[in-house]
């Protein structure tokens, strides 16, 4: 179990966060780079996933195969490859200096199987602040996009094409999909302080200069990420 949020932490914790489609896989990587660029150390991972034991479970969650699956469910084997992602990769990185860029994290649990999926959101938040010993990112990067036209994205050529099936979340109705954009938008009113909204319809380029700014400020704010011990 990793200790507390914030003891003994020196690094920077960032999440990518956005319905299907947004461009956070793409976002993330260029950050990475950006970021490499500079010098700085960075770590990125994804969710479900980023361990050995997080990408099993990530086969089990997203296989179009288990349309039987519970919400229940769904929240235990996300919460369970988070607890492991946290602290095999997450802190232990933190504790370093490193700067972690997570494609996905725990908001996208509370919007796709709160908001969207029906559940309460204080269960969700209470297995976590659990699993998690309540490490939330310093930063949320909501890349914000219509449902439909993020859902067109991943149709388009390079993942599939006209043969796209998408995975068990991507295959939901759309109907699905407007809840899990408007509970990302709901999330990120009510804890302006961490998220940053970011319009993501536009050339990934430019989506890229607006996070670029942001974390030109978060940089300026945390001389402790050029300080790290040897
Ligand atoms: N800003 C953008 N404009 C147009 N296409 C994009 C943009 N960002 C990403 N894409 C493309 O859209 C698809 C989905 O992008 P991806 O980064 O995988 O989204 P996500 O990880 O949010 O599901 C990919 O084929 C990607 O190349
Ligand atoms: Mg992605």
């Amino acid at each position: 179990m990793p200790e507390a949020n914030g003891k003994g932490k020196r690094g920077l914790f960032l999440s990518m966060e956005g319905p299907d489609g947004a461009g956070k896989t793409t976002q993330a990587s260029l950050l990475k780079e950006r970021l490499e660029n500079l010098g700085l150390e960075v770590v990125l991972t994804r969710e479900p996933g980023g361990t050995l034991i997080g990408e099993e479970i990530r086969k089990i969650l997203l296989n179009p195969d288990f349309q039987e699956m519970t919400v229940a469910c769904e929240i235990l084997l996300y919460s369970a490859a988070r607890a492991q992602l946290v602290s095999q990769c997450i802190y232990p990185s933190l504790r370093q200096g490193f700067i972690i860029i997570s494609d996905r994290y725990l908001d996208s649990n509370i919007v796709y199987q709160g908001f969207a999926g029906g559940e309460k959101l204080e269960i969700i938040n209470k297995i976590n602040m659990w699993a998690t010993a309540q490490l939330l990112p310093d930063v949320t990067f909501l890349l914000d996009i219509d449902a439909e036209y993020g859902l067109l994205r991943l149709q388009r050529k390079g993942t599939g094409g006209a043969n796209w099936r998408g995975d068990r979340m991507e295959q939901k109705e759309l109907e699905f999909h407007h809840k899990v954009r408007q509970g990302f938008l709901q999330l990120a009113s009510l804890d302006p302080g961490r998220f940053f909204v970011i319009p993501a319809g536009d050339e990934p380029e430019v989506v890229h200069e607006k996070i670029w700014g942001k974390m030109q400020e978060l940089l300026g704010k945390n001389p402790l990420l050029f300080l790290r011990e040897p």
